[in-house]
């Protein structure tokens, strides 16, 4: 049989609220044409982003009964590091709220200026929290990465030569920590293979640099090595996950991936002395180090998802999803990120939107269309995200993230359809003009009109 179904059933349900194209042309005016200001209630398929969008399971709710609230040594920690220690062999664990509460604390210790973190691509938050703290975040994915339409298995793979030319350049003892993210989403998800992993560890090893994972989609990121990297396909997505850890000194995650909740994140270390810095830092905005900032449910949440996400039916459910889409989109003649990555397919804008050149946001009229179409939320990422006066991204994205085991094929197929009509109607999409130009994150809570040629 070729059909791989969603390896669950449906015990609660969230009903969605169908709009009329009118309702729908009013709110996109009312939200400046920025969809981050429209209410949930008038989105029908929210692909915003798979970040804390998923739908728990029935052992999670269960599990989160357990929820020992105590301020300090809490039963509900225990079981949540015992979970990640066997799952990652980290022996230092600390829970934070979410993922950029671990990159905040991470750089805070080991950043300032002067200093450099090199990343295959840094996430906007990563960077962010890089920044903030002085030091100077670089990417250095390989030439194929940024090619959308190369198929090559592993676009995030870090390139080993641009990382040797920067310490080379820079001098180890700048870099405070070499990170890389898996899967790579700020470059389609693309996924980084256990070979580059190993490269990088030894470029590390040589040069006494540590090495730290951005692990959000750590469980995609193995079970595309178990799809795609020769001499995998046998291994347990299990052993991949623990290969990818022990590689590592230490690592950030945010839960809200691939831990299957909806709120938490996690910060994971082998040198002791990092981890009694880390949570006294901890202590001072996340909470104390049995809790960071989260209820002992949420624990018990995360547990159990971080023992769910690895279980195989459901991985190759999400990963076979994601794919599904991407080559719908494919098929109708959209020019996406190819091959698909783990979590969202990313269509570029720019290319079905000739007519309307970057300074008028290709990407966010898309958005705009999807959503005043079909009721569709997505994310631009272009020259909205990234752009400035003074600088154009080279590509004009727009992220169709999917949520975990929140829609089904048919939530999808209706997507396909609603791109397919919008396909032929995409000469008729307008520019748009930003009205209110936020300095930072602009994305956010930018504010637009439609440029209407007479
Ligand atoms: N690293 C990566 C690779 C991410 O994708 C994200 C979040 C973070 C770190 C930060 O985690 O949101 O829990 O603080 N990505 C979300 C997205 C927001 O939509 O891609 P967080």
């Amino acid at each position: 049989m070729k059909t791989i179904i969603e390896p669950f059933r449906i015990k609660v349900v969230e009903p969605i609220r169908m709009t009329t194209r009118e309702e729908r042309e009013e709110v996109l005016r009312a939200a400046r044409f920025n969809v981050f200001a429209i209410r949930a209630r008038d989105v029908l398929i929210d692909l915003l982003t798979d970040s804390g969008t998923g739908a728990m399971s029935s052992l999670q709710w269960a599990a989160m009964m357990q929820g020992d609230e105590s301020y300090a040594g809490a039963e509900s920690f225990y079981r949540f590091e015992k979970r990640m220690k066997e799952l990652t062999g980290f022996p230092y664990i600390l829970p934070t709220h979410q993922g950029r509460a671990a990159e905040r604390i991470l750089f805070e210790l080991v950043g300032g200026k002067g200093k450099v973190v090199p990343n295959n691509n840094h996430f906007d938050t990563t960077r962010a929290n890089i920044e903030h703290s002085g030091a100077e975040a670089i990417d250095l994915v390989i030439d194929e990465g940024k090619q959308p339409t190369v198929r090559h298995p592993f676009k995030g793979n870090m390139d080993i030569n641009k990382l040797e030319q920067l310490i080379h350049r820079v001098g180890a003892d700048r870099i405070p920590l070499c990170m890389v993210t898996v899967t790579d989403n700020s470059d389609g998800g693309q996924p980084v293979s256990l070979e580059n992993l190993r490269a990088v560890r030894g470029v590390c090893d040589r040069h006494g640099i540590p090495f730290f994972l951005d692990a959000c989609r750590f469980a995609e990121n193995a079970y595309l090595i178990k799809l795609r990297e020769p001499g995998q396909a046998q291994r347990s997505v299990r052993e991949i996950v623990r290969d990818m850890f022990d590689l590592a000194d230490g690592a950030t995650i945010s839960a809200k991936k691939d831990g299957l909740v909806n709120i938490g994140g996690v910060l994971l270390f082998k040198d002791e002395d990092l981890l009694r810095r880390a949570g006294e830092l901890l202590i001072l905005t996340e909470g104390f180090v049995t809790y960071g900032g989260l209820a002992g449910r949420d624990l018990e949440a995360m547990a159990q998802g971080f023992e769910e996400v690895v279980h195989e039916d459901y991985l190759a459910y999400r990963i076979r999803s994601t794919a599904y889409l991407g080559e719908k989109l494919l098929e109708i003649g959209y020019q996406i990120i190819e091959p698909p990555g783990g979590h969202a397919i990313y269509v570029d804008a720019g290319h079905l939107c000739p007519h309307i050149p970057p300074a008028q946001f290709p990407g966010q009229a898309l958005v705009c269309a999807l959503y005043r179409h079909a009721g569709i939320r997505a994310v631009e990422i272009g020259s909205v995200m990234f752009g400035t006066d003074t600088y154009t991204p080279s590509t004009e994205l727009v992220r169709l993230a999917i949520p975990r085991r929140a829609y089904t094929q048919s939530h999808i197929d209706y997507v396909a359809e609603a791109c397919a009509e919008l396909f032929e109607q995409r000469q008729s999409f307008a520019g748009l003009r930003m009205t209110n130009k936020p300095s930072a994150l602009r994305h956010f809570t930018a504010e637009f009109e439609e440029i209407i040629s007479p």
